[in-house]
């Protein structure tokens, strides 16, 4: 089995150490556009093999897309993180236009492979990558739900004093301000967390989490990866071992939720063939409204880039 990451940054490196480590597959390539970049980091976590024992091959490539042929799986984290004065629009341009040419080159070589979408604005980078892969939705899709729900379980495990195993949660919707967690759908040990911690308290760590990755950026002055990293490996992990694991990942909605034709956060079963079943869990009128205001939000991103797409055609 072998998984290619491209975009050798903090995210992309974080998540092929932690695929390395796992040993579920024999070979993982690390690409950047970087002159040297992604051959150095490669070779700095084969390093670690001796130490953390473990036997996957690390191979690093500047841009040779021969490197990745027959990828089982490829995550794409390569893009920009927004800076100082560059509006959404011209972020959405520069990493619309790098994961286009990435996934171009990647369907080149590897017809049959899984898509795991990283770059943000992350449902409508997902988007860019499906229509320019043209293949089964089932095959491409996005990761934010996972660490989103990471974040939402670790503040309740802090603001508990139990350990962030026992929590399960499930969180929906885009990735940004609009995403939904679901209080009702959050249990410690199988208990209703809403039996366990005040609704003050909850609606604190809601707020929290819908805030999380801006928390990061205004410690580090640049986005997390420790997390994102470890995030995207596990879904590469639920692919690549058939786990038909739950979790919440961007999918390419088809009527599900009432909603069509858009990429959003939503409960899947991952497996070999990549998203095996979308969970439709029955909310209530609150719930949906949130799903409903979150899916028109990231339509209009959707719509943008739609827009970038037409005007370049003319
Ligand atoms: P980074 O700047 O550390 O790394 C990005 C890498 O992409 C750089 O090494 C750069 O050389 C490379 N790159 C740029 N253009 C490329 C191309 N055409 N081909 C190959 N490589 C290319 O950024 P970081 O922190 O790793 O974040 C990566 C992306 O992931 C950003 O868009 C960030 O916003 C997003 N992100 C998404 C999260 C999510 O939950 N979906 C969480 C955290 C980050
Ligand atoms: C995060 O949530 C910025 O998407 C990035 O950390």
């Amino acid at each position: 089995m072998k998984v290619t990451v491209v975009g050798a940054g903090n995210v992309g490196a974080t998540c092929a150490d932690v695929i390395a480590r796992k040993e579920f597959v024999h070979e993982v390539v690390l690409l950047d556009i970087k002159e040297g970049v992604s051959e150095g980091k490669s070779l700095d976590i084969w390093q670690t093999a001796p130490i953390n024992l473990f036997d996957t091959r690390m191979i690093g490539s500047t841009n040779d897309y021969s490197r990745t042929a027959n990828s089982d799986v490829v995550v794409i984290t390569s893009g920009l993180p927004r800076k100082p004065g560059m509006s959404r629009d011209d972020l959405i341009a520069t990493n619309a236009g790098i994961v286009r040419s990435v996934t171009e080159n990647i369907i080149k070589h590897s017809p049959n492979t899984i898509i795991i979408v990283v770059s943000n604005p992350l449902d409508v980078m997902t988007y860019c990558a499906y229509l320019t892969a043209q293949i089964d939705p089932s095959r491409v899709f996005g990761m934010a739900g996972i660490l989103d729900t990471a974040r939402y379980r670790a503040f309740l495990a802090e603001a508990l004093n139990v350990s962030p195993k026992d929590i399960q949660a499930v969180l929906m919707g885009g990735h940004g301000d609009t995403m939904v967690p679901l209080p009702r759908y959050t249990t410690v040990a199988g208990i209703p967390v809403t039996e366990l911690i005040s609704p003050e308290k909850l609606d604190a760590i809601v707020e929290r989490t819908k805030k999380g990755g801006g928390e990061l950026v205004n410690l580090m002055g640049t986005s997390a990866w420790y997390a994102p990293g470890a995030a995207a490996a596990q879904m590469v992990e639920a692919v690549i071992k058939d786990q038909k694991r739950i979790f919440p990942c961007c999918a390419w909605l088809n009527g599900e939720y009432g909603l069509k034709d858009i990429y959003l956060g939503v409960p899947v079963k991952l497996g070999r063939k990549g998203i095996e079943q979308i969970i439709e869990l029955q909310l209530n009128a609150e719930e949906k409204k949130l799903l409903t205001d979150s899916a028109k939000a990231v339509k209009e991103v959707m719509g943008v880039l739609d827009n970038m797409s037409q005007a370049a055609s003319k």
